[in-house]
């Protein structure tokens, strides 16, 4: 069960994640919801944060409150420095071969938006295409849509397979041609937890010399990733997925890609020297992180990443295999249950995506509720695949390290609530 995005230099460990130790470090959890005990199966959407990581943040304004790379005292520079090692240690993360290669964003987001915004509107024109699926999350999607709609480049789709989420790639060759200049894929589908075979699309993509960007939102959150073996240009990733704040994300991309990009914000900090004639911009990374950078944010996702890797990514997979795996089983006992995406798990991360007869989502939601679950319910932010699930939306849960089986099995009591109110 290990990941396709890790380089065989990655440890495999087989030792189970001692949950009820993980547990205790993260506070809310000892928290009651509806005055229920409070289970979170909304980490899809953004993961509980450990004492550690609200401390790191609660330290920043308590002990050096300051700007960074501008002060020439001693807070400053503390804080600066800080700000660098969030740097170093979120490429360490991602086994990026230079610090400098890793761009704060607000999010993932962001992130691709200034891939969108500063590689797109640079190089796309009449008669060029952009490939993306239809698995994509908006946010890997409307930028895209946009670009091409103000370049007057052709916005084509890899197809979903309605009966299980999956991508069809038998088209994959006339659907990426001499014309594609970029191919935009998500690596984990926010909906369905489908990881599509990233390899076979981002080789085709090689072939035809386009440039590709990985949408990393819910895989370097959730499994080891190391950008050599992955293999694109780019990827996309946020730090409030992974145990972190709120308003932290990364842009990666290759020396080549992001040397020829245009800076999508401009402002103070970004720099080299400004005259009313002309403006000449810092290097790598400083280019693209324009104004005052959410330092607290920054210094606060450092010590998320250090969490996660003395729990270790690959038994953080492992583990969400195991609840995912439970989940199916589960499912299984009921008739009127309509899972979506593949079964098999090998193919998925954690995320359980499902209808209930024809209750809607919303109810569902409801329910689980005034049960104490947290889950989302809608179109998560992804209707072109609910278009081709021809849904308006579905009840979504997903998992993390801290969840547990019996987690699991609270979530399919709240489902036979559920059938009973609804039934
Ligand atoms: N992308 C987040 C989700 O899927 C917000 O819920």
């Amino acid at each position: 069960m290990s990941s396709t995005y890790t380089s065989s230099a990655v440890e495999q460990t087989s030792v189970a994640l001692d949950t009820e130790r993980i547990r205790r470090d993260f506070p809310i959890l000892s928290r009651t919801m509806r005055g229920k005990p409070f289970v979170y199966l909304d980490n899809s959407a953004t993961s509980l944060k450990p004492q550690s990581v609200i401390d790191t943040e609660v330290s920043y304004y308590t002990e050096m409150s300051s700007n960074i790379h501008r002060g020439v005292y001693e807070f400053s520079e503390r804080a600066s420095m800080l700000y660098d090692e969030a740097r170093e240690r979120a490429a360490r993360f991602i086994h990026a071969p230079q610090d400098s290669h890793v761009i704060f964003t607000r999010g993932t987001t962001e992130a691709i938006n200034t891939v969108a915004y500063g590689w797109g509107l640079k190089h796309l024109g009449p008669g060029d295409e952009v490939v993306v699926s239809e698995i994509e999350h908006h946010a890997n999607f409307v930028p895209w849509q946009t670009i091409c709609e103000r370049t007057g480049a052709t916005l084509k789709f890899i197809p979903a397979d309605p009966a299980n989420g999956r991508l069809r790639l038998d088209s994959l060759e006339t659907l990426i041609t001499a014309k594609t200049r970029l191919v935009a894929i998500t690596a984990m589908s926010n909906v369905t937890g489908f990881m599509p075979p990233l390899d076979r699309i981002l080789s085709r993509a090689k072939e035809v010399g386009a440039v590709t960007l990985v949408d990393g939102a819910q895989l370097v959150s959730h499994q080891p990733v190391d950008v050599a073996a992955l293999g694109a240009d780019f990827l996309a990733f946020s730090g409030h997925k992974m145990l972190g704040p709120t308003g932290v994300g990364v842009l990666w991309g290759r020396a080549e890609v992001l040397e020829d990009m245009d800076p999508f914000l401009l402002g103070g900090d970004m720099i080299v020297k400004v005259r009313k004639e002309r403006t000449t911009f810092k290097d790598l990374p400083e280019r693209f992180e324009a104004g005052t950078p959410n330092i607290a944010g920054v210094i606060g996702f450092a010590a998320a990443i250090d969490y996660l890797e003395s729990v270790g990514m690959e038994a953080i997979h492992r583990h969400e295999q195991k609840l995912l795996a439970h989940a199916m089983e589960r499912a299984a006992e009921f008739d009127d249950l309509t899972v979506y995406g593949p079964a098999d798990v090998s193919v998925r991360g954690g995320v359980f995506s499902f209808n209930l007869g024809d209750v809607h989502p919303h109810d569902t939601g409801a329910i689980l509720d005034q049960e104490g679950i947290a889950v989302r319910t809608g179109f998560h932010c992804a209707q072109p695949l609910m278009q081709v699930f021809g849904v308006p939306g579905t009840t979504r849960a997903s998992f993390y390290l801290y969840n547990t089986v019996a987690e699991v099995d609270r979530l399919f009591e709240g489902i036979e609530r559920v059938r009973n109110v609804f039934g």
